[in-house]
């Protein structure tokens, strides 16, 4: 009996190698999303809650505080204004911060700044941050896309 006889012995194909690869056990990451919660421009199911009672929160009871969380940064505005864009600069994709006397969002590595919705205002950057949603309910500030 030759190789191919014996595979189709087998009910494989020469080209089955790749099914019969994964038989001792390859699992499958269920909550896997690409893009997910790595600060890209992706994401599009990224939704999450802040407990605002929680004390690794407690800087956005504060006017101009900021936090990072999953890839996302959320601020409270001078104005008390729950805003939230992706973290990742869109040029090199250092983390960016808030500064809220200046209204903006600002990258340390090259300078670029953005606006409280993510609009590049100055670059190097020429791309604009991703704008999430947020929503407070009692103490619960939800972000979501
Ligand atoms: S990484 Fe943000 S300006 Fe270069």
């Amino acid at each position: 009996m030759d190789r191919k006889e014996f595979l189709s012995l087998l009910g494989l194909t020469v080209g089955g190698g790749v099914a019969i690869s994964c038989l001792g056990g390859c699992t499958k990451e269920d909550g896997a999303t690409p893009g997910g919660n790595t600060g890209g421009s992706g994401g599009g199911s990224l939704d999450f809650t802040l407990d605002l009672n929680a004390a690794e929160n407690a800087v956005l009871n504060n006017n101009g505080g900021f936090l990072v969380k999953n890839g996302v940064i959320v601020a409270r505005t001078t104005g008390g204004v729950y805003i939230a864009v992706a973290a990742a600069c869109t040029h090199q994709g250092t983390i960016i911060q808030y500064q809220g006397n200046n209204s903006r969002f600002f990258c340390p590595n090259h300078g670029s700044t953005f606006s409280e919705s993510g609009s590049v205002l100055n670059g190097p950057a020429s791309s604009d941050l991703k704008q999430y949603k947020t929503e407070l309910s009692g103490k619960n500030l939800r972000v979501f896309a």
